[in-house]
């Protein structure tokens, strides 16, 4: 953004000025976010460069594919959670026996440093009394803060990290995440996931930066850079993966794993743009789409793999499979009748590593594959050579255990968990407070009810201490779910808790009824339980009917009703949204979740979330806000078929925002677009304000949608401040994929549409 040619700041550098009532000067928007943080890493030095030719040279078909193999943390160790413990004879069969280069996974809970520590000294230890001591590179799944690492600090799943609109608070985020990892000896992140959340059933929605593609890519850049840095062989650095390359999101069931069918320009104008963005970040390894799109595995697309992710977006990387993916190949997808056919056609489409992971097979059918020649070497001195690239870059050649002695004291420390606190308090979105009932006043008389009012579960969603996040025993106890941060607050004696419903079944409504009667407002708190992957499939987005009948009979009492919803994804709630008097949007704050949803509801912060997604009316009406104009074509011919109950970009704040004087003009009718406008917060709270900046096209031969989201920057402005901005939209801001498969620009007429204002400007 232009405040032109001025240095990039971002809005908390005027943050202080705004509250003490000065009107920031310098601010940077998202296209100078998306610019600060892309870039390729340094080159290689000349003696990382050096060992991998020498390795190259010395190192045998077996060790070669050693490399090539993940195995899972089961796979050397007994036992599990505290009591996990290296077994010796597995741990050499694997290391010694295999050559096996990466290891991954938790089992089956957060484990606490020093243990990890434990762990990986016994890895790299192995590894050095080898042949060619190749550090072992170790991977987890850090998802949302180190959600592995026990007493780690844990952030907002992503779609509510996407809800805050503050790529500057990500790149905190997720370097205190690189940290906390990196801290337990594990250089290694799955993480971000860059697919783009279009179907809101999918069960890892919450996984993802939520629909459009440049929110999810500038929020993505920021896990990227968050994670690797611009030298990922710190000790408070790890490698990003970008997963699942690509179209893994958008299941034509919803469910996890299905396939999807996305045309090629679809593909091209929403699904590779964050992962194209992010390979330009330098990011070092990218993870594959276990599902198949348009009949084609994941796996097996040559075309996406190498010609595509490779040959044009450039990407130099490792590509890691995902979990057993290419036995999949032959159980689960029916594409090759043999586990040898499967192994040679994923590795010949471009997979350098396969997460096997719990098998020898893999290795011993490349082996044999190598020596067979169907394989050619070239192919595996080319997935090798990834792999040693990406842990030189990491420094585990210099020292396998960087991070381990460096971070003893990093895991969860005060200041890490007040950048989380942050970033779940700018998560909430308050999508409704019919007349200013909230903020609450912390003297009313609460009930508080449901099923998500007192689970820490339920705030944290899957990925937390458990794959299924579903052990409320081993979270913190120092941690406030809403109940408790509402009690702390408001006094227990004026609060009374009453669960009301389970998720899925009904409890006692009539006792939360009853109770209302006699108190000034309820706080209800629905949505959903804790789930990853396939075990969260549904096929009904409507919130569950016990927690409807809740809201109902809880309404009927008559008075207000707040509903606080902690969810994933956007479950159906049109059959009561209009008897709630206020509504606010936890989308899976995390640990500082409670407090935070307290924070809000007593007005301690002013919410200033947006929707990173479109929230549906009825659970088979799921346009996305980006969808054509014909698509609003009603049974009467009308245009009012888009009726979503919450638009993407929503969200309201205790005080009102006024735009004014949007201008958008192209000297000589050529581009770059110069657009202005200012912003008044014109209410008497201070509040941080979210503006995008949308442009549609009148006419382009391919349909273009009624609208893109092109900019965004989240401001801060003190009561009465106006502060005026200025975007540059270039001819590449608004191409989109013309009919040969390339961006393509057109002249005419486009729309600049920025808060209530619209304003045409002609191309010529
Ligand atoms: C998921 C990946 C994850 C991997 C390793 C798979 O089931 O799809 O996202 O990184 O497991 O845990």
């Amino acid at each position: 953004m232009s405040v032109r040619g001025v240095t990039v700041l971002f809005a908390f550098a005027s943050l202080v000025a705004a509250q003490e009532g000065r009107t920031p000067l310098n601010v940077s928007d998202s296209a100078a976010f998306l610019q600060a943080h892309s870039g390729p890493l340094p080159a290689l030095s000349a003696d990382d460069t050096r060992r991998i030719d020498t390795l190259l040279r010395q190192m045998t078909v077996k060790e070669k594919v050693g490399q090539m193999t993940q195995l899972e943390i089961g796979m050397i160790t007994d036992g599990q959670g505290d009591a996990i413990h290296i077994d010796p004879a597995k741990l050499r069969k694997a290391i010694v026996d295999y050559d096996v280069g990466a290891l991954l996974n938790v089992k089956d809970f957060a484990l606490p440093p020093a243990k990890w520590h434990e762990i990986i000294r016994a890895i790299q230890d192995m590894a050095a009394g080898t042949r060619l001591k190749i550090p072992v590179v170790y991977g987890i799944d850090t998802i949302h803060g180190a959600n592995y690492v026990a007493g780690a600090t844990l952030f907002p799943q992503p779609l509510g990290m996407a809800a805050t609109w503050n790529p500057e608070l990500m790149l905190q985020g997720s370097a205190v995440a690189a940290a906390e990892t990196r801290a337990a000896g594990i250089p290694w992140n799955f993480s971000p996931v860059l697919d783009i959340g279009r179907m809101p059933l999918w069960p890892r929605l919450y996984e993802t930066f939520g629909e459009d593609p440049h929110l999810v890519s500038v929020m993505g850049i920021a896990a990227v850079r968050g994670y690797q840095g611009t030298d990922p062989s710190s000790a408070q650095r790890v490698a990003a993966t970008l997963k699942h390359y690509v179209g893994y999101s958008f299941p034509t069931s919803g469910h996890d794993r299905t396939p999807a069918l996305i045309p090629d320009l679809t593909l091209r104008e929403y699904f590779l743009p964050p992962f194209a963005a992010a390979v330009r970040a330098g990011a070092l390894s990218v993870m594959v789409n276990s599902g198949e799109v348009n009949g084609i595995p994941g796996h097996l697309n040559k075309t996406l793999l190498t010609d595509v992710l490779r040959g044009e977006l450039g990407f130099e990387g490792v590509i890691d499979s995902d979990w057993e993916d290419i036995k999949k190949l032959v159980n689960i997808h029916h594409a090759f009748a043999t586990e040898k056919d499967a192994t040679r056609a994923s590795v010949m489409a471009g997979i350098d590593m396969s997460m096997v992971p719990s098998a020898y097979t893999f290795s011993d059918l490349l082996v044999q594959l190598v020596d067979e020649k169907s394989v050619p070497m070239t192919r595996i001195d080319d997935a090798v050579r990834r792999i040693l690239v990406m842990k030189a870059r990491l420094g585990l050649f210099a020292d396998p255990l960087r991070g381990i002695k460096e971070g003893a004291a990093t895991v969860g420390a005060p200041a890490s968990r007040e950048i989380a606190l942050r970033a779940a308090r700018e998560s909430l979105v308050l999508l409704k407070n019919t007349n200013g009932i909230l903020p609450l006043q912390k003297s009313a008389k609460l009930v508080v009810a449901g099923p998500a009012a007192d689970s820490l579960p339920a705030l944290d969603n899957g990925w937390t201490i458990t794959w299924q996040g579903d052990q409320a025993a081993r979270y913190p106890r120092d941690r406030a779910t809403i109940r408790r941060a509402i009690e702390e607050r408001a006094g227990s004696a004026n609060v009374t808790y009453l669960p009301g419903a389970d998720f899925d079944k009904p409890l006692d409504s009539n006792a939360v009824a009853s109770a209302a009667r006699s108190a000034d407002a309820v706080v209800l708190c629905l949505g959903e339980k804790s789930y990853a992957e396939t075990p969260g499939n549904i096929d009904d987005l409507t919130l569950p009917q016990a927690q409807l009948s809740l809201a109902r009979d809880v309404a009927a009492a008559g008075k207000p009703v707040v509903l606080v919803l902690v969810e994933g994804r956007p479950r159906v709630i049109s059959a009561i949204a209009e008897q709630m008097s206020a509504i606010v949007l936890g989308l899976n704050p995390g640990l500082e979740g409670g407090t935070a949803i307290a924070d809000v509801l007593f007005g301690d912060v002013n919410p200033s979330g947006k929707l990173p997604i479109t929230y549906p009316r009825s659970p088979n009406a799921l346009l996305t806000y980006d969808h054509e104009a014909f698509e609003e074509q009603d049974t009467t011919f009308g245009l009012t078929a888009f009726k979503p109950q919450f638009e993407f970009g929503f969200g309201l704040s205790y005080t009102t925002f006024e735009y004014s004087a949007l201008t958008a003009s192209a000297a000589n009718g050529q581009f770059p677009i110069e657009v202005s406008v200012g912003v008044r917060n014109a209410g008497a709270r201070a509040g941080a304000e979210v503006v995008e900046v949308f442009v549609s096209q009148k006419a382009a031969p391919i349909t273009p949608p009624v609208k893109r989201l092109r900019r965004f920057v989240k401001i801060p402005l003190a009561p009465g401040a106006t502060q005026q901005l200025h975007f540059t939209l270039t001819k590449n801001d608004l191409s989109y994929i013309g009919a040969a498969g390339k961006p393509v620009t057109d002249p005419g007429v486009f729309t600049v549409m920025v808060g209530n204002l619209r304003q045409d400007v002609t191309i010529r």
